[in-house]
């Protein structure tokens, strides 16, 4: 196949923070994609619709000329987050979802939940008026061995969720394991979950074997093999709970070359064709429209989207950086590349 025609996808989990680095990574991410789930780990967290409001405002001004791209924005769960922000925000028409990242979970989460239980009457709020909460399934407990801390996550706290409250629309977002696929496939359809490529391309290797890596290094990590070929499987698998979600996760080139690297992989320069190699390693490439441009959008109850975009077999080279950002892939070769 030289050639590919899909309908424009959605990238359901995406962070483009704000400043300098948003008006580099926000081009990239409107090149592709017709709308995106636009993650509100900022610094301080975007927590209540006023500050989601502001934060669209700053994403479109950013967006480039002639872009009719649509943030679609989330909001920050905190231990303070009311019943009446949950109210307003499934009131707006451009907040989407919740965000849960459990404190300090990953890069920007000191403002996370402590507690979920103390938090159920804000939970069952969003399940009365029917709106996604996002989940970053990890536990924090120190003595959790960090490849197990989505697995523990799922055994001791999400299943206590989807068990409470059982009409709740649910993502797992960005799942990296052979049992939180097993999760999502054996729950019923109000739970989903988002894959990224490079839980599609790597397994922990990538990280670890022949020197440190640190732009292979993201939250949740990369796990072995056999979970990577879980989640190919998953994706690739034609199941409607599975769908496209980057998570790219720009970090400056010296903060993630350091004694104490970030978390995260910027992949948003090249998501499609990233997804698109995964998927042809797969040969599966027939299952990519799906994964990419139906599956999410019809979990949030979107319509899908109407324009194509075209995919052509042809070799390019990524290069070093994009304004001090380094991308997944760096000087190497990828295979597919959208025409313009
Ligand atoms: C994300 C970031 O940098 O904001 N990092 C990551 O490794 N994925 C946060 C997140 O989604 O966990
Ligand atoms: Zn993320």
């Amino acid at each position: 196949m030289n050639s590919l025609t899909l309908i424009q996808p959605d990238d359901w989990h995406v962070h483009v923070r704000t400043g300098a680095v948003l008006n580099t990574v926000i081009a990239h991410t409107a090149r592709q994609f017709a709308r995106a789930i636009i993650m509100p780990n900022l610094k301080p967290p975007v927590t209540t619709v006023a500050m989601a409001l502001d934060y669209r405002e700053e994403i479109l001004q950013a967006l480039p000329k002639g872009s009719d791209f649509q943030p679609l924005m989330t909001l920050y769960l905190t231990n303070q987050t009311t019943v009446e922000e949950v109210k307003k925000a499934a009131e707006s028409e451009h907040v989407y979802a919740f965000k849960l990242y459990p404190a300090g979970a990953t890069t920007n989460s000191d403002a996370g939940v402590s507690d979920l239980t103390a938090l159920y009457s804000v939970l069952e709020a969003m399940q009365k008026y029917d709106l996604p909460l996002l989940i970053h399934g990890e536990v924090t407990d120190a003595n959790c061995d960090i490849f197990d801390r989505e697995r523990v996550f799922i055994e001791r706290t999400l299943t206590a969720i989807v068990k409470q409250f059982p009409d709740l629309r649910i993502v797992l977002e960005h799942v990296t394991t052979e049992e939180a696929v097993q999760f999502v496939e054996s729950a019923s359809n109000k739970i989903a979950a988002t894959i990224t490529p490079q839980h599609l391309l790597y397994n922990r290797n990538a990280i670890l074997a022949g020197g440190i890596r640190p732009h292979y290094y993201c939250l949740p990590i990369l796990k072995r093999e056999k979970h990577r070929l879980a989640l190919v499987k998953a994706a690739t698998s034609g199941n409607p709970k599975f769908f496209l979600g980057t998570d790219s996760a720009p970090h400056l080139t010296h903060t993630k070359e350091n004694a104490c690297g970030c978390a995260g992989c910027y992949s948003a320069y090249a998501a499609i064709e990233l997804y698109a190699q995964a998927f042809e390693q797969a040969n599966a490439l027939e299952h990519l429209e799906g994964f990419a441009s139906f599956y999410g959008a019809d979990f949030y109850k979107l319509p899908r989207n109407t324009k194509t975009i075209i995919l052509e077999k042809r070799d390019w080279t990524v290069p070093a950086s994009y304004d001090e950002i380094t991308p997944l892939k760096a000087n190497e070769i990828l295979n597919w590349k959208i025409k313009q």
